[in-house]
């Protein structure tokens, strides 16, 4: 009976259904016994450190406060034996015995640590994306976490800003499936299971839309943007059940996210239908007396009035909600009902039934770094990679050869995790040189640093809070970059591993300058100068403008962040054994200046002409085109796909009918290889500007050399639609047309109408 009524609660959170009727009587039961006191003590939630200490504060005395039911939930405890000593200060000693969440920063893998979630994304394999998340969620439950603090899914179109490479890159409708899929790896379909961990949804909203792409800058952005193109992801990952959702640091219509009613209650629980509970960012809540919007008590007040039920470390909700309760500024029902929503989530969980679920000291051994998940890892990397360039197929390598590796991130272990990634352990990452040795035993393999990352010690101070991620060496640049041409003079190829230090991206890791570091641009330079073969590895968590490489005679393969298995996954592509099939998920800008650029802008009453010919009075620049420099949705293969034949199943449909386009692609090159085809969409007239054209379809094939298939993509009523200036979802009649093939570029097309 009681296990009956369990499986109805977890389904009906996880589907997102838990009403006012269908309460959970434990919870109820439970709340019915808890003082005021108890119920604020709830929404607190601690770290002791061990974590990242992104904000000021790491809470004090957390023993005491678990003892005394202040704690709803801890971060930053790991390991099956810590995480039970803390659960048993809640269970044993505190007078309720309530359990704690256990939350957790799991971005990219937990201990076997995959590529970066813009590099995971640039798969577009949405089976990936929500394997990884399971083997995350798996090894982090082995540890006795049982909330994670992930996906991100923050559209961001500024790569000056470093949290891009947390998210999933610039469009809505990519962005909503890799959310999905990641809500569905992460919590599987029964939250109380050994293996799944709560899912946070984050940083609701637009933190991705920080001005001048500075982190925690101010975002101000138009009701119809948002929808149409900001909330789309968060709403995707509500709508998949996502258990909960982490406030953003940034104002909104000048209320900072987490006391921010319009955002957290009437658009998050009173449209979205949202049922789980929201916990702010790191101390986002006391932000918000810099932001300027009162002492702690004021924006305390504000936040849990706005919909906010967790406070992260900042206990403005601990030391001041009673007294504002005093006073008339807040409601016990208010804080009943955030306490209500931790209950629920912590009863889904299974916690109440087991607080020591997560907690067998046998399953870390059993389930965290097996062979089996730095496999999947490595097979994760190679998919996410992408071929920007490959001048005379100097890629693939045969294993044979004399190969001159040089480059500062070539044998860098300390930069192969990538932001976030503060479970991981770099001590397990695999350099590329260990990589190489590994996937080409019988090659000739000649190694050296040939620069530094950067050679602007006071930039690298700055990158390397958490280690040291950009090392200057003591030998001259001069010294460096002779003693690389030299190998590569009597080598038959040169690889050269170069680009960003892990912490060059990430949070607080902005940059105004997004090129290649001048240190390593003069490297590159002097090795083309020697006339080899060279492939740049280029590594990096953004876009970077590199106008001047790709002009170079050289191949280009974007390796992003790789993860624990950088080394092995890059010699897999370089030397063929795996074909690259990533696809960019961000447009990459020619220049800073170009910066918000992304492929599905307006159209503008003055277009410039496609050709980026200038033109007078048109909506361009005096001193750089508005083309990209790769447009979104970009990246080469080994072989070559054609496209033919793009038909339409119908000529005109009316409302609530789907419309499927089928397209030929053959593989017209010398290896086997797969193919990301997706389907763009034009609505020619529309109520408010339309965008130019936005994704609305994707099919990743695998196409053996020679082969042909037809790829059908089925365009649903939903993908009509869009937020119109009453923000009612709806699809106006009239003309669409529908573009098919290799990125966003695509040519191919037809139209059909809309009755
Ligand atoms: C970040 C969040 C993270 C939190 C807890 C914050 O600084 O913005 O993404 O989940 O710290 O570690």
């Amino acid at each position: 009976m009681y296990y009956k009524k369990l499986l109805f609660a977890v389904m009906a959170l996880t589907f997102g259904a838990i009403s006012a009727q269908q309460r959970i009587p434990e919870v109820e039961a439970l709340l019915q016994k808890m003082t005021l006191e108890e119920k604020i003590g709830q929404l607190n939630l601690l770290t002791p450190g061990g974590g990242v200490a992104t904000g000021e504060v790491v809470s004090k005395n957390v023993e005491a406060k678990i003892k005394a039911g202040e704690v709803g939930g801890l971060f930053g405890v790991a390991g099956p034996d810590k995480v039970r000593v803390a659960q048993e200060l809640a269970v044993k000693k505190s007078r309720l015995g309530i359990p704690l969440l256990i939350g957790s920063d799991v971005i990219h893998g937990y201990k076997t640590t995959y590529p970066i979630p813009l590099g995971l994304a640039s798969s577009w394999d949405m089976d990936l994306v929500q394997q990884a998340a399971q083997m995350a969620a798996k090894e982090a439950t082995a540890d006795g976490i049982n909330w994670n603090f992930s996906p991100m899914v923050d559209i961001a179109r500024d790569p000056r800003w470093g949290r891009i490479a947390e998210g999933a890159g610039e469009d809505p409708y990519l962005g909503s499936k890799i959310a999905e899929a990641s809500v569905k790896g992460y919590q599987g379909d029964d939250l109380a299971a050994a293996h799944t961990m709560l899912a946070c949804v984050k940083h609701f909203a637009l933190y991705g839309a920080a001005e001048a792409g500075r982190d925690y800058h101010s975002v101000d952005m138009s009701k119809i943007k948002m929808f149409n193109q900001y909330l789309p992801p968060y709403k995707a990952a509500v709508d998949a059940g996502v258990a909960s959702v982490m406030s953003s640091f940034n104002d909104i219509d000048g209320i900072p996210a987490t006391g921010n009613k319009w955002l957290l209650t009437d658009l998050l629980r009173n449209r979205w239908d949202f049922k789980g509970f929201v916990v702010s960012d790191y101390t986002s809540l006391n932000e918000m007396i810099p932001h300027g919007l009162g002492d702690l008590q004021a924006v305390s007040a504000l936040a849990l009035n706005a919909g906010l039920d967790m406070d992260m470390v900042g206990e403005g909700f601990l030391t001041t909600l009673k007294k504002s309760l005093e006073e008339g500024k807040v409601t016990e029902e208010a804080i009943t009902n955030a306490c209500r929503r931790i209950l629920e989530a912590k009863y889904v969980s299974g916690l109440f039934d087991n607080p020591y679920r997560y907690l067998d000291s046998k399953r870390p051994a059993k389930d965290i770094l097996t062979k089996e998940n730095r496999a999947l890892a490595r097979t994760l990397a190679a998919h996410s990679f992408v071929l920007l360039k490959n001048e005379n197929n100097i890629l693939p390598l045969q294993k044979n050869k004399k190969i001159a590796l040089v480059g500062p991130l070539a044998d860098s272990r300390n930069n192969m995790l990538g932001t976030w990634a503060p479970t991981g352990d770099v001590s397990l990452a695999v350099t590329i040189l260990e990589g190489f040795k590994n996937v080409a035993p019988n090659a000739t393999i000649q190694y050296a640093k040939g620069a530094n990352i950067s050679d602007d010690e006071e930039f690298a101070k700055h990158v390397n809070v958490f280690g040291p991620r950009i090392e200057i060496d003591e030998r001259s640049p001069e010294v460096m970059v002779d003693e690389a041409v030299e190998l590569a003079k009597n080598a038959d190829v040169v690889v050269a591993v170069v680009g960003e230090a892990t912490e060059m991206t990430g949070e607080a890791a902005s940059r105004t300058d997004i090129s290649i570091p001048e240190s390593q641009k003069i490297l590159i330079r002097a090795l083309v100068a020697t006339g080899k073969p060279v492939a740049l590895v280029l590594m990096s968590g953004r876009p970077l403008t590199i106008p001047d490489e790709l002009g170079l005679p050289v191949a280009i393969l974007q390796v992003w962040h790789p993860g624990v298995e950088a080394g092995n996954a890059i010699a897999d592509v370089v030397f063929g054994d795996y074909n690259p099939s990533g696809k960019l998920t961000v447009t990459w800008p020619r220049n800073v200046g170009q910066i918000p650029i992304y492929y599905s802008a307006k159209n503008t009453g003055r277009p410039a002409p496609e050709n980026d010919e200038f033109q007078k009075f048109r909506s361009n620049y005096l001193d750089s085109p508005n083309s990209p420099l790769l447009p979104f949705g970009y990246g080469l293969s080994y072989t070559n796909f054609e496209y033919s034949n793009l038909k339409l199943d119908k000529t005109s449909i009316g409302q609530g009918e789907s419309i499927s386009a089928t397209v030929t692609v053959t593989n017209t090159g010398n290896y086997d290889g797969e193919e990301v085809v997706q389907l763009y969409l034009k609505d020619e007239v529309r109520s408010i500007t339309p965008p130019k054209r936005e994704l609305k379809g994707f099919r990743k094939i695998l196409l053996k050399k020679g082969e042909s298939k037809e790829v059908t993509i089925t365009l649903s009523p939903d993908d009509l639609k869009f937020y119109n200036s009453q923000l009612d979802f709806v699809a106006e009649p009239g003309e669409f047309q529908v573009f098919v093939g290799t990125n966003s570029d695509a040519q191919l097309s037809k139209s059909f109408v809309l009755n």
